[in-house]
């Protein structure tokens, strides 16, 4: 039994902190801190109807979280075992520090990006290893979907099912519809970021890049049917390439609507998708944070999407000399994630994994100093845990191959 500050209150932050609530033999106690503390106080409100008898003691709590020496403060005031932070990736190095100073296990679901450039790699939060192997505590890092779970996949493949893996693909598939003409899963400006970036793959040792959205395949989903998937650089290739020892080839694949291609390339031309400031009436603004303030919020899609989504992994390799194909993935319901926790998939495909690896650092399952990718953890607890907290996986050793 534990304590868990919980920091940012987003699409994300909601479910982790409903999912601690539904697990209250383990988080005891959550604190949900935020810049804007009503989003707290709502999420605290909205756990009460959906968690209705939840021992879990909830308190809410105002943080800027760019800010070390507040949250080194808040720390301190609740003491918890962890912090969960699932506000932007802006924060991730501000709350290391706050971590490193009070001695307390750090948890994220995306890897770190300068807020003036739109590039995410892990050199930033790789380099805590030391510090935080002295200090005696644990970063996991990417705890989410994906990055998070596909790493659990991927470990667990290893462990498993083959001797050697040659190639991973990982899919990622959204056929949720929410009626808008255009709108984001999650945060508007990390993922317009993510996907007007050059996308990129690993192969034999090096990394490829192509231009954005450039590389195009058709799949078919199980329980979703035949979409257009591109290919797209992603955080967890990165990891994998050094974690899964003798990989030839990663690719990560996503989903997207030609509706939702054709309203980002308008926009992009238009210049709405820029980081670069302009001067507007005499003011500095950055359009794709305009753009946000515009599009819908990620956490009001909830209630119209309906539809589900399928992430998984394809492995190609060796298994006792033999070849072996392996798919592993989930598959999960936009309005069954809504009705148990107000959230839709994207947000509770993300914040059940988060609730999981923070079980896993509080209960001592995963225990080691330093910072780690999930796919350096033993696999099995976790994949069990899955099943057990909202999203169960499916096999196929014979899946259609991408080519
Ligand atoms: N690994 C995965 O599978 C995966 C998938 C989706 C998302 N993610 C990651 O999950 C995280 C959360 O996503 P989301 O969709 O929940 O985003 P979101 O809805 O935009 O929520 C972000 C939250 O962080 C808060 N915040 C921002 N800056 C802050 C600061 N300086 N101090 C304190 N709080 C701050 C925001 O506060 P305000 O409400 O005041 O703006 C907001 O409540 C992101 O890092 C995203 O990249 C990971």
């Amino acid at each position: 039994m534990g304590k868990a500050l919980i920091i940012g209150a987003g699409g994300v932050a909601s479910v982790v902190a409903h999912k601690c609530a539904q697990n209250s033999d383990v988080f005891k106690e959550i604190c949900i801190a935020s810049r804007t503390l009503s989003k707290c106080d709502d999420i605290k409100e909205s756990i009460k109807v959906r968690v209705p008898n939840s021992p879990t003691k909830i308190h809410t709590a105002q943080v800027d979280a760019d800010r070390t020496e507040l949250v080194v403060d808040l720390i301190r005031s609740f003491q918890p075992d962890i912090v969960v932070n699932v506000a932007l990736p802006y924060q991730d190095l501000t709350i290391m520090d706050a971590c490193l100073e009070t001695g307390v296990h750090y948890l994220d679901t995306a890897n770190y990006e300068p807020p003036d450039v739109a590039k995410f790699e892990y050199k930033w939060q790789w380099a805590y290893r030391e510090k935080f192997n002295k200090a005696h505590i644990t970063a996991l890092l990417g705890s989410g979907f994906d990055p998070g779970v596909t790493g659990v996949f991927c470990a667990y493949a290893q462990k498993h099912y083959f001797d050697e893996i040659h190639s991973i693909d990982i899919l990622d598939a959204n056929a949720g519809d929410h009626g808008y003409p255009f709108a984001t899963n999650f945060n508007p400006e990390i993922n317009i970021r993510e996907i007007t970036a050059n996308g990129s793959y690993f192969e034999n040792g090096e990394f490829k890049e192509t231009e954005p959205l450039s590389v195009k395949k058709t799949y078919d989903f199980p329980q979703i049917g035949p979409k257009n998937i591109y290919l797209l650089h992603h955080e967890e290739i990165e990891s994998l390439a050094i974690n899964i020892k003798g990989v030839k080839r990663i690719r990560f694949w996503m989903t997207f609507s030609d509706n939702y291609l054709n309203h980002l390339r308008v926009l992009e031309n238009v210049g709405m998708t820029s980081i670069e400031p302009v001067e507007f009436e005499g003011k500095q603004i950055i359009p794709l944070q305009f753009l946000k303030a515009l599009l819908p919020d990620p956490a009001s899609l909830g209630p119209r999407t309906k539809g589900k989504t399928n992430i998984g992994c394809i492995f190609q390799g060796i298994k006792d000399g033999k070849p072996r194909t392996y798919y592993v993935y989930n598959v999960c319901d936009h309005q069954q994630c809504f009705e148990e926790v107000g959230s839709q998939a994207i947000s509770y495909t993300t914040g059940v994994p988060a609730m999981i690896g923070a079980m896993m650092i509080m209960e001592g399952i995963w225990k080691k100093h330093g910072v780690y990718n999930i796919e350096e953890f033993d696999p099995d607890p976790f994949m069990e845990a899955l099943n057990k907290w909202g999203l169960p996986w499916h096999e196929d050793f014979s899946p259609e191959l991408l080519g």
